[in-house]
């Protein structure tokens, strides 16, 4: 899961992800295109309204998507467009680009809710819900 500085949706989208899958199966994790924010907490509203959920995501630190990433992982979930081109830069190989989509469907992009009030975090709470959701599918058909 990955964002720009790994503080506000892809912990969040990490830790709804975490909570729906079998975590001896799959491993679950999130970072930022930038290191701004490396080593901080989430971003307090992100925690709040995760907590709201019954998701602890307090055990998480920022850190920056590193190139070595794309090869780790098996799939790789940007918040938006611009994280998707940034991750893509980093892609050295056609193997490694396939690996990454936007974490909606038709294009669509989690806004930034850095700025925004509580209902912004709310808001992105429930997409990336409804996204997590569609993942699981995708990931138990896929098996
Ligand atoms: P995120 O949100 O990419 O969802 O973690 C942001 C966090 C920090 C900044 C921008 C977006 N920032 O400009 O520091």
């Amino acid at each position: 899961m990955v964002c720009l500085g790994n503080i506000c949706r892809s912990p969040l989208a990490e830790g709804i992800l975490k909570n729906k899958l079998d975590n001896s199966k799959y491993f679950v994790d999130s970072a930022g295109t930038a290191n701004w924010h490396e080593g901080k907490l989430p971003d307090h509203r992100s925690i709040e309204i995760a907590s709201k959920k019954g998701i602890d995501i307090t055990n998480q630190r920022s850190k920056p998507i590193k190139s070595s990433d794309l090869d780790t992982f098996d799939f790789i979930y940007a918040m938006d467009k611009s994280n998707y081109a940034n991750i893509i830069d980093l892609a050295k190989n056609s193997n490694q680009k396939n690996k990454v989509n936007l974490i909606l469907s038709n294009n669509n992009e989690v806004p930034d809710p850095y700025y925004g009030g509580e209902k912004g975090f709310e808001n992105v709470f429930d997409m990336l819900n409804e996204a997590c959701d569609r993942i699981v599918k995708e990931l138990t058909v896929e098996k």
